[in-house]
């Protein structure tokens, strides 16, 4: 049994775990052990008296009514295939095959997934930069007015928030340009189901979205998979939303799953503010002594009103070690290898560390004592430099994954079009989405990336990428 086996070692070696879920393998100490105990006993099927996720009338109605409730959505929907299937969901319900989606590029990969399902037409808009960092920031409400004018046709306006970095738009100022336009608003806030039950998080983007999805196995208590889609005001057809939900969503919903869902919520509702409020803390604890006694920059709350940061989460922790001499990925390994510490993920400039209420004042304490250890060395000689200008696309996304395909080296995929997306994962930004034609830069931002260790979904293990074969 090798994945037990490797389940096993890794539960043993007691990590510290600054990764998802947010649970950290902890049940929080006063929530009575419920779920752990019951977990082959509750592991049901559709019996009488629980309900059917597909046509719900009772208890599972009554949980996602409360969960309704807590997040000010009209309606909320329990998701057992993550957030990925709230996404396409969202999309797919808003948008007809060929109609037009204003997306920001700073997208998860399940936005794709929805484009090539749904065969809607996307309308990208970039997001802002931070050279200093090596990382896209968020997008400017200039930049959606302005796609807005250049596109008037597009259906709905699809963004991010938070990014990975927990950078926030200034959705305010966004719903008013969508509104003004008639527009649906539709948000990822994937990365967010803290939002909203704490005045010292940013705003949840649930104030001024028509629909927005949660991952609270990301930041909350639920289990991995698990995560809700709300839905708010008359300019979405709910009926339709649940209709395409519906394709989505397995006949065989987990229970195990669902009660997680109900039991994040029920704690959220009961602790929400305490519970974020000790996130916010530890968070705030790592930052202020990685930025004293460490040679690194944990990033704060300087952050905001730059290249499209409205708000932060401060309960996510980025810390810059590329201004001490080392690679994020550098880092992640030397982190794991020599103190058994478990980061969210690295890039070419910095390492993500992802906090939460699961995680004890003695994980921080460890993070920040390992990275004291460590000296500055000579600068970093790979820099990364991210294109400003979106890439020429030539085909939609559904057109370009039914063609034909040719594998390439990626350095003679110069001027072909790609098949299968070019994610550098993290950041999990799409360099090239399929349709697009690869450019020099391209090229070269990848093999710096893959040369300093990074990954890159689309490039084989060998180097090559998938473009549309020539006919
Ligand atoms: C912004 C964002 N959206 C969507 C997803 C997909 O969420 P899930 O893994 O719950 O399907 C992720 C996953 O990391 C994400 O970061």
């Amino acid at each position: 049994m090798p994945l037990v086996e490797a389940l096993k070692r890794y539960g043993q070696s007691v990590p510290v775990r600054f990764h998802m879920p947010g649970h950290k393998g902890r049940q929080l100490a006063h929530v009575i052990k419920d779920l752990e105990l019951n977990l082959y006993n509750w592991d049901v099927t559709e019996i009488p008296g629980l309900d059917d996720l597909h046509q719900p009338s009772g208890p599972i109605k009554k949980a996602q009514e409360k969960l309704a409730r807590l997040y000010g959505a009209d309606e909320s929907f329990f998701l057992v295939n993550g957030a990925s299937s709230g996404v396409i969901a969202m999309v797919g319900a808003n948008a007809k095959p060929g109609d037009e989606i204003l997306i920001s590029r700073a997208s998860h990969k399940s936005v794709l997934s929805a484009l090539i399902l749904t065969g809607t037409k996307p309308v990208y808009v970039m997001p802002e930069k931070d050279e200093n960092l090596g990382v896209y920031t968020q997008v400017a409400s200039e930049a959606v007015a302005e796609a807005l004018r250049q596109n008037p046709d597009v259906r709905a306006v699809f963004l991010t928030s938070p990014v990975y970095q927990g950078f926030c738009p200034d959705f305010k100022l966004i719903s008013e340009i969508v509104c003004s336009k008639s527009k649906i608003l539709l948000v990822d806030e994937a990365q967010g189901p803290h939002f909203g039950l704490n005045l010292s998080l940013p705003k949840s983007a649930g104030e001024f979205a028509d629909a927005w999805v949660q991952s609270p196995h990301k930041m909350l208590t639920s289990l991995t998979q698990s995560a809700w889609l709300h839905v708010k005001g008359d300019r979405i057809s709910k009926k339709h939303l649940k209709s395409f939900l519906k394709l989505v969503t397995t006949t065989s919903p987990s229970y195990i799953l669902m009660a997680s869902l109900d039991m994040a919520r029920g704690i959220m509702e009961a602790e929400g503010k305490v519970l974020t409020d000790r996130a916010l803390e530890l968070a705030d604890i790592a930052r202020r002594y990685i930025n004293k006694y460490t040679p690194f920059y944990a990033v704060g709350a300087e952050m905001r009103g730059k290249n499209g940061i409205y708000d932060i989460d401060l309960s996510r922790l980025m810390v810059n070690v590329s201004g001490a001499g080392y690679t994020g990925y550098e880092m992640e390994r030397l982190l794991r290898r020599d103190f058994n510490i478990y980061a969210e993920y690295a890039d070419l400039y910095n390492i993500y560390f992802l906090v939460t209420f699961s995680n004890s004042k003695s994980d921080v304490d460890g993070l920040v004592k390992a990275l004291s250890t460590l000296k500055t060395k000579a600068k970093l000689s790979n820099s990364i430099i991210w294109p400003d200008k979106l890439p020429k696309a030539v085909m939609e996304p559904r057109t370009a994954f039914y063609a034909l395909g040719e594998h390439l080296p990626l350095e003679q995929s110069i001027g072909r079009i790609i098949k299968d997306a070019l994610v550098p994962y993290p950041p999990g930004i799409p360099l090239l989405m399929p349709g697009e034609v690869v450019e020099q830069e391209h090229i070269q931002v990848l093999s710096r990336l893959l040369k300093s260790g990074g990954h890159c979904h689309g490039v084989t293990s060998e180097g090559f990428v998938q473009v549309v074969a020539e006919l």
